[in-house]
């Protein structure tokens, strides 16, 4: 069911501090900084010829990275995303395989735009799995 990885998302507590180094360190392309207030991030991107790593630093109030980066004050790890040809046909999957949805349990429009889920991490051996349809 599943396609390719489409990114890996690391929660940091600066994005452009974290640009900088993958910029810096490592040599890799970086975006500019972009602000999604409706998300509750604020995002970069680092591109490599195979796919994405996304770096995501919390903004405003409630946003879902907040606690992540409480417990993990340097970082880490926050979720990887597969894209998926059909959402609601991966939703129902993810339902009778008895996986939770986070959220309203639907697929809603994602930061990059496009129809989102996330499941809950404890089926998927503590990783939090975001399947995006491309
Ligand atoms: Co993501």
């Amino acid at each position: 069911m599943i396609g390719k990885l489409n990114h890996v998302a690391i929660a940091v507590p600066s994005v452009s501090n974290a640009a900088d180094q993958y910029k810096n360190i490592l040599g890799a392309k970086v975006s500019k900084p972009l602000d999604l207030p409706d998300h509750g991030v604020k995002t970069v991107f680092v591109e490599l010829d195979n796919t994405k790593i996304e770096l995501l630093e919390p903004i405003g109030k409630n946003s879902p990275i907040e606690n992540f980066l409480k417990k993990n004050p340097s970082g880490g790890m926050h979720h990887i995303c597969y894209e998926v040809p059909d959402i609601l046909k991966a939703c129902l999957k993810m339902q009778k395989e008895g996986a939770t949805i986070l959220g309203s349990g639907k697929p809603s429009i994602g930061a990059h735009g496009k129809p989102v889920i996330f499941i809950h991490p404890k089926i998927f051996n503590g990783t939090l799995i975001e399947l995006e349809e491309i």
